[in-house]
């Protein structure tokens, strides 16, 4: 039987899908609860939840798309700029390892996708990426921080990208930014061709609810917005992402949470004397090798959900573990040390 969506991996700490493992803040629950029955009998106004969502990136609002998840602006993206062009050939460049709805997107479309590997411990290609880009080129997807591997793409490497794609959309997808040193959106107003993906599933706990947005100049969102539905989003997502933004304290604590969980996992991989890369956003990659399935299942029976991203060739041997509150880390650290003998 199929079944739509992601199956819970049964109880237990969810470390395996890089949510905001404390949950979202306490100020988005009132705003929802006093949601009225019509307010949800009535179609959504999105007006105020994207001049708060401007205001917040500090862009004008017409810089701003919100979307039902970033996931949507994916699909979005891929069908403007990808499906939209019916000279055959078109192909999208996707740096490797990547967020697997990529590769979705791009076939949804029919499209090509070029995979261009990793540098030595996952630096980004730079050289391989731009020599990649032709006359094809319709899309380039670059992630920083980078899921599944944590590093950053640095802002010349970003800006050579957007320049020498000049013809395609280039899409920065920082969905992790939040626990980042840096955003590229102070460029986009130099890099007409470059769209910014956001979302609020990650450092703001809002993953249940499905909002996220893309941010770019008018002009490049303007073939996006021709392929949107105009009532994408529901009311208690608008709602909860308009809450969230008021709590200026949430996101300050949860991000130190996730920096200290970060440093006591890198200090138990060492300890175990597991290979793991140090990250620039709320996971790390470990490698724990040929036992991964054996790992996987013994963290599993203690009630610790890691994601498996051994099936992937570059990253052979690994699994993805979400760093949120610290005592939940503690946990699957303790787990780990119980494993990993
Ligand atoms: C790199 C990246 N982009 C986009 C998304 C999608 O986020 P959303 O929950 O807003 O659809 C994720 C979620 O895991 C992600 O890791």
């Amino acid at each position: 039987m199929i079944i739509q969506g992601i199956p819970r991996p049964g109880d237990g700490l969810r470390l395996h899908l890089n949510e905001n493992t404390g949950g979202c803040s306490p100020r988005v629950l009132d705003a929802v609860r006093a949601l009225t029955a019509e307010q949800l009998a009535a179609y959504p106004d999105y007006r105020a939840a994207v001049l708060a969502c401007a205001r917040h990136l500090g862009v004008d609002p017409d810089w701003v798309l919100l979307t039902n998840g970033l996931d949507e602006g994916l699909l979005l993206l891929a069908l403007a700029r990808l499906g939209a062009d019916k000279t055959p050939g078109a192909e999208a460049i996707v740096p490797v390892p990547a967020f697997d709805p990529y590769f979705a997107a791009v076939a949804a479309v029919g499209a090509t996708a070029v995979r261009i590997p990793p540098g030595e411990e996952f630096a980004f290609p730079l050289d391989a990426v731009l020599r990649a880009v032709s006359t094809r080129t319709r899309l380039v997807y670059l992630n920083t921080p980078n899921n599944p591997t944590g590093q950053e793409i640095s802002r010349e490497a970003l800006r050579a990208v957007a320049e020498a794609a000049h013809g395609a959309a280039v899409l920065v997808d920082e969905a992790y930014v939040e626990f980042a040193r840096e955003s590229f959106i102070d460029d986009l107003p130099r890099y007409r061709n470059t769209v910014l993906g956001r979302t609020f599933s990650k450092a703001y706990g809002l993953a249940g609810m499905r909002i996220g947005c893309l941010v770019a100049h008018p002009d490049t969102l303007a073939p996006i917005r021709a392929v949107t539905p105009v009532l994408n989003l529901n009311v208690v997502a608008v709602t909860a992402m308009q809450a969230a933004l008021e709590d200026t304290t949430f996101l300050p604590r949860y991000a130190a949470q996730v920096r200290e969980s970060k440093a006591r996992l890198y200090a138990a991989c060492r300890r175990l004397g597991l290979e793991h890369w140090e990250s620039a956003g709320n996971f790390v990659l470990v490698r724990v090798g040929d036992r991964v399935a054996e790992v996987m299942k013994a963290l599993g029976e203690r009630g610790v959900h890691v994601r498996d991203r051994s099936r992937d060739p570059h990253t052979p041997g690994c699994v993805r573990i979400t760093a949120g509150i610290v005592a939940h880390t503690e946990a699957a650290i303790n787990a780990l040390e119980a494993t990993v003998v």
